[in-house]
């Protein structure tokens, strides 16, 4: 029984091992209400939880959160699609994070983030058509004094440009994006 499976602290597929179904979805959302339900404040949390183990909220797991919180669905969907750090959709194969703080502003990151739109084909917060790459905005990776500044899939690139951004991208995506 998954839940039991939960409750034991065995593992729950993680995100980049592939599609999850709705039972393993729900697993890891029992496990971070065990852990947090009782806690004043557990929303937040149980979202970080939940996005860590799953890479997203799906909307069949907001219901069983709120339940558990007595909270209404609209409250618990509404503190999801506040703060973007939640996403309510799965992110693409690729995370893409270009950080828009202020040293990296006066190095072009604004400049580098509009072109990574374009490249892309969708805006800050979207992923690529094909599913390939989300592109999300950052403050401050650390690389102030290499800016500006991004991150592929959590490894750190430093003083990009459009030029390396795209080599970047087309380096990922095997010459193909
Ligand atoms: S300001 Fe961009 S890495 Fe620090």
């Amino acid at each position: 029984m998954k839940l039991q499976q939960a409750q034991q602290g065995h593992e729950v597929p993680h995100p980049a091992s592939g599609p999850t179904d709705k039972e393993d979805e729900l697993v890891a959302v029992h496990r971070s209400l065990l852990q947090h339900a009782d806690e004043p404040g557990a929303l937040l949390p149980i979202l970080h939880d939940v996005q860590d183990a799953l890479g997203y909220i799906p909307a069949h797991t907001v219901p069983v959160i709120a339940d558990a919180l007595n909270l209404s669905r609209a409250e618990v969907h509404g503190v999801v699609t506040y703060y973007h750090h939640f996403r309510a959709e799965p992110a693409g194969r690729h995370v893409i994070q270009i950080c828009r703080a202020e040293a990296c502003q006066a190095m072009g990151a604004d400049a580098l983030l509009a072109h990574a739109e374009l490249r892309l084909g969708c805006n800050a917060h979207g992923t690529s058509k094909d599913g390939a790459f989300t592109l999300e905005p950052a403050f401050c990776l650390g690389l102030c004094a290499s800016s500006p500044a991004m991150t592929l899939d959590d490894q750190p690139h430093a003083r990009m440009t459009a030029k390396s951004f795209d080599a970047l991208v087309a380096q990922t995506s095997g010459g193909r994006a």
